[in-house]
């Protein structure tokens, strides 16, 4: 929790009205980061609707923020109904953040938020020539399956403790007052 991240960045869930922000992040990934994140090609259109699908649905995004814009996100995203105990979990930081520990970071709140929702398996799929995502899921020990092009981690989440759920809502109530800070100088800012 108390991770050293590049830039003085924070990380923080996004909240429902975000998706713009979202949207924007994903048209910033660069064709390989792009074509990772989505196991394939896909147009700016497709990008556009999926970040306004993705947020304030079931998902849990976490986003990585540096100077009020956001250059990281992690989206976990339960599987099934009506007491989903799987979720995706998928990766997007921006090329100039990766290999600067963000992605353990995010996947380290991001587990947090499966546990205190009681979601035991957590599947990363990611393309076989994605080496930093495979190391990123080999150091939180996921059990790795390969198919032909993809690979699929599984990670086990401990159970829910008091002390568990108490570490999200102090994360959940710092990250509420950097966000109203950024609204306020967002606002104060010149036109
Ligand atoms: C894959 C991704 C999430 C990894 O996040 P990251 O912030 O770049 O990774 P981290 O810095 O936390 O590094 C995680 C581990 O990967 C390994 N790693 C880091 N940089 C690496 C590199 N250039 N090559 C190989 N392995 C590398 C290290 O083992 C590292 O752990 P360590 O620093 O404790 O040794 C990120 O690069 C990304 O979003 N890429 C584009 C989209 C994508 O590939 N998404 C994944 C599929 S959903």
């Amino acid at each position: 929790m108390n991770d050293v991240l590049p830039n003085g960045g924070l990380i923080r869930k996004l909240w429902i009205g975000e998706a713009e922000r979202y949207r924007e992040h994903l048209l910033r990934l660069d064709p390989v980061s792009r074509r990772n994140r989505f196991a394939g090609t896909v147009s700016d259109d497709f990008l556009r609707r999926y970040a306004d699908l993705s947020v304030g649905l079931d998902s849990v995004i976490h986003g990585f923020f540096v100077d009020g814009a956001l250059r990281g996100a992690a989206e976990l995203k339960p599987i099934g109904q009506p007491l989903p105990h799987e979720a995706e979990v998928a990766f997007s930081i921006e090329k100039p953040w990766q290999s600067h520990g963000v992605g353990s970071a995010l996947l380290e709140r991001t587990l947090l938020a499966a546990r205190n929702r009681g979601l035991k398996f957590l599947h990363m799929a990611c393309l076989a020539d994605n080496k930093r995502m495979l190391e990123l899921a080999r150091k939180f020990e996921a059990e790795l399956s390969f198919d032909f092009s993809s690979v699929v981690g599984e990670v086990r989440t401990p159970r829910a403790t008091p002390l568990s759920v108490m570490r999200e809502i102090l994360a959940d109530s710092h990250g509420f007052a950097t966000a109203m800070l950024d609204v306020q100088s967002r606002l104060l800012r010149p036109v």
